[in-house]
């Protein structure tokens, strides 16, 4: 028998099958929140922790712990350390965490991705050119490739023929159903990632972020090359599974919701709230780990050196305390300080990145394809237990109209 709510709130397993749900999980964050501010998981997706760990669920402890990295530092357990390979960006603490993004960011800088706005439109319009002939198409194809495709072609340098395969080995290495399968994932996108930065370093330099890692110097000293791959690895990963799971809910959503969706075709100029409430409500990350490094209380929990707590954005982003009606989607919704982009000094290093695909990719849709709808008696797929969720099918059908080219 599956567990009920409460069970699941008592002990929350995201790797549970329940989860493949779109609405599920949900309500499995209301009675944690409602329980108390940290909840308990002896599974934590991410973070190698035998003991199991606490789960930030409310919008107020969860900025708390994303402000104060002194404390909750995103340096992993030991256990979890072993996994990894590298010195990455996101599992370092200030000072040296704040010098690699200092060699990222000017990548990710908003005058950058303003450029980048029209190849965006052209690379999502040949996404759209596949089936808009024939009046009827999946959707999530678009959502699923169009983030690689961006990413690898005009900032990370990498062929655009290896986003398939990418995209695959970062899915089995979250999703796999075994950690055997996971491991092995992680291994062959590694490898991948080593076999392409070492092809670089022997070609002239370009300006990408291959060449910017490559190149960069902290504190006097190049980057170990182990860890320009990892940080490389990290960018793909980090970039696509979320970007493309948050953009396949929202053509989900619109696709079943059609006067939602005429009113963002009738208002363009709601779509940048759109997409932050799309992101809020359906496209946060469900929870990454920090480990506490210093004895601390924080609302009447005490955590000890070396335990994890895993911050739920997902569950924060949910909290009736922070967001009026917060289990409904507002797509104009003015007050939304929203944590999907996380807070602090780890937010989002590509959040200017995501968002420009995601209201590009909307726009494009919604331009040529103004009245798709959910395909009647076609199933749409949902995949909800991981650390991102999204649709991985959503057959609509439409009026057929011309290719671009
Ligand atoms: C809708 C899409 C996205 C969502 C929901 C999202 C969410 C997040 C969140 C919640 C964090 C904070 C992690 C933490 O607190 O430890 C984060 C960090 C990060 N994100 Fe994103 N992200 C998205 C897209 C992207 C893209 C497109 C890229 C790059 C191509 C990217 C690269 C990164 C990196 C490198 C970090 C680590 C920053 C640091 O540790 O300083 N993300 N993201």
């Amino acid at each position: 028998m599956s567990p009920t709510v409460e069970q699941h709130a008592e002990n929350w397993d995201l790797r549970h099958a329940d989860f493949n749900d779109p609405d599920f999980l949900y309500d499995v964050y209301t009675v944690m929140r409602g329980n108390s501010p940290f909840a308990r998981t002896d599974n934590p997706f991410l973070s190698a922790t035998p003991s199991g760990a606490w789960v930030a669920v409310r919008y107020a402890e969860c900025v708390q712990i994303l402000q104060d990295w002194e404390h909750f530092s995103s340096s992993p357990t030991p256990e979890g350390a072993e996994q990894l390979a590298g010195d990455l960006v996101i599992t370092l603490d200030p000072p040296r965490q704040q010098k690699f993004r200092k060699v990222l960011n000017p990548y990710f800088s908003p005058a950058r991705m303003k450029a980048l706005r029209h190849e965006i439109a052209a690379e999502t319009d040949d996404l759209i050119d596949v089936f808009i002939e024939s009046g009827s198409g999946d959707l999530a194809e678009v959502a699923w490739r169009q983030p690689g495709i961006v990413f690898f072609k005009y900032l990370l340098g990498m062929p655009v023929d290896d986003v398939p395969l990418c995209v695959e080995l970062t899915d089995t290495a979250l999703n796999g159903a075994t950690e055997e399968a996971r491991m092995g994932a992680w291994g062959g996108l590694y490898q991948h990632l080593h076999d392409a930065v070492t092809a670089r370093t022997a070609e002239p330099p370009r300006d990408d972020m291959i060449d910017v890692l490559l190149s960069a110097e902290i504190d006097g000293e190049k980057l170990a090359f182990g860890d320009v791959v990892s940080n490389a690895m990290l960018l793909v990963q980090a970039g696509l599974e979320t970007t493309a799971s948050a953009m396949s809910f929202a053509y989900h959503y619109l696709a079943t919701h059609p006067a939602e969706r005429d009113r963002l075709i009738a208002e363009p100029d709601l779509l940048a709230r759109a997409v932050e409430e799309f992101i809020r409500f359906a496209g946060s990350i469900h929870g990454i780990p920090r480990t506490v490094a210093k004895e601390v209380e924080l609302s009447g929990c005490t955590f000890s050196l070396g335990e994890s707590v895993i911050v739920n954005y997902a569950s924060a982003n949910r909290d009736e305390e922070q967001f009026p009606e917060a289990d409904r989607c507002i797509l104009d919704r003015r007050e939304n300080r929203h944590l999907g982009f996380g807070a602090g000094v780890h937010r989002c290093l590509g959040s200017n990145l995501a968002r420009l695909e995601f209201q590009v990719g909307l726009e494009r849709v919604l331009t040529r394809m103004p009245d798709f709808t959910l395909t009647a008696g076609a199933e749409a797929k949902f995949h909800g237990n991981s650390v991102t969720r999204g649709f991985r099918s959503v057959p609509v059908t439409f009026t057929p109209a011309a290719r671009t080219r």
